[in-house]
């Protein structure tokens, strides 16, 4: 540890901080097609504009501390006790708040790598080890691996289903059989970001965190739902790591914004379904076109596709941004595609098609 540093800065001193070195990132960047953020291509849904253009009169007020209509709200929406949800600043944010709560210094947490780059970062903010576990070469979650990893210091699992970046889902059989082997305490926290993309999962059914006390289930509004710039997320989990991860939240953290519109979006089931059966069309489309391009990517269950490109990675993502759109390296190992606008498909398509294969 370096002197004078307290554990929980301690930890954080070797890493940079969230996409530091991604010196285009400021939104959408100018010029180019943006398909590296997963973020939704679609506009916001017509109730979400009203909503904010009501609540843009109301910003001079603090939103409720605890969100209880969107509580509610989730609480009907899944019948689960309202003791059993926690919201916050994204999934992002209610990730940090379980970590604070969940592990500190003399913990680790196992994640699998590459994975979600704020797994690093939120896990070292609480003082805490990250370990993190390869993935397969096909892309999935070692799950041998992670379970032989478990120590006695081991505090947190993070799986990520369907996976950022690969797209890989674990199968409730594959997530059943690896919980059972956990020793207990030990609490796995399964990242379903973009679980809605899903087609193999309802997202409605919960029966792993009925069946495990120690899972914790944590949602978005951010992808699905589209509404990423409003930050709102949520955790469905045992109402004693619930109650205790309250405690740890930024007070006034969920503006009204975010929690009349992500209200909102719990109740356009049909329009939600709609737009996710769109972005999977989309998604098979543009697979089966960098397929036919020479390619390989992996099949996906989130609205992104994965190029397993090797150390051609990030001269792929700057033939890419050259040719105007952006695309996300993960230097040696492959590139995250989002599915979007067709325009930005066609001219990704270009650069694929003179790119040539990862191992041609
Ligand atoms: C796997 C995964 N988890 C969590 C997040 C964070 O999402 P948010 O904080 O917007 O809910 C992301 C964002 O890209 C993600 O890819």
């Amino acid at each position: 540890m370096p002197p004078g540093l307290p554990p929980r800065a301690a930890a954080t001193a070797p890493l940079p901080s969230y996409r530091e070195d991604d010196a285009s990132y400021a939104g959408s960047p100018g010029g180019l097609w943006d398909l590296s953020n997963n973020e939704i291509s679609l506009p916001p849904l017509p109730r979400v504009r009203e909503i904010l253009r009501r609540e843009s009169g109301q910003v001079h007020l603090y939103p409720d501390p605890r969100a209880r209509f969107l509580v509610d709200a989730l609480s009907t929406h899944f019948a689960v006790d309202r003791e059993s949800i926690l919201v916050g600043p994204g999934s992002a944010g209610v990730l940090q708040q379980l970590l604070l709560t969940l592990c500190g210094p003399g913990d680790d947490v196992l994640y699998a790598t590459p994975g979600f780059d704020a797994y690093p970062l939120l896990i070292a903010t609480s003082a805490a080890r990250g370990i993190p576990v390869p993935l397969t070469a096909a892309g999935d979650h070692d799950l041998d691996r992670m379970r032989a990893g478990i120590t006695a210091n081991t505090r947190v699992v993070i799986l990520c289903s369907p996976h950022n970046p690969t797209g890989k889902s674990l199968s409730p059989s594959e997530l059943g059989e690896f919980l059972v082997g956990l020793p207990p305490g030990v609490i796995t926290i399964i990242d379903q970001a973009y679980v809605e993309f899903d087609e193999a999962i309802d997202p409605q059914d919960l029966e792993l965190l009925h069946r495990h006390a120690d899972v914790v289930l944590l949602r978005t509004f951010s992808k699905a739902y589209g509404l990423a710039g409003l930050r709102v997320g949520y955790a469905l989990a045992a109402p004693p790591v619930v109650a205790r991860a309250r405690k740890t939240a930024i007070p006034f953290s969920v503006t009204r914004g975010a929690e009349q519109t992500a209200i909102a979006s719990l109740r356009e089931g049909d329009a939600l379904r709609h737009r996710t059966a769109h972005i999977r069309e989309e998604r098979e489309r543009l697979f089966r076109l960098l397929s036919a391009a020479g390619h390989a990517p992996l099949p996906s269950r989130g609205n992104f596709l994965w190029i397993p490109l090797g150390p051609r990675s990030a001269s792929f993502a700057e033939e890419s941004a050259r040719a105007g759109v952006k695309v996300r390296a993960f230097p040696g190992h492959g590139v995250r595609v989002t599915v979007g606008d067709e325009n930005a498909h066609r001219l990704l398509l270009s650069v694929a098609r003179g790119f040539g294969r990862a191992d041609g």
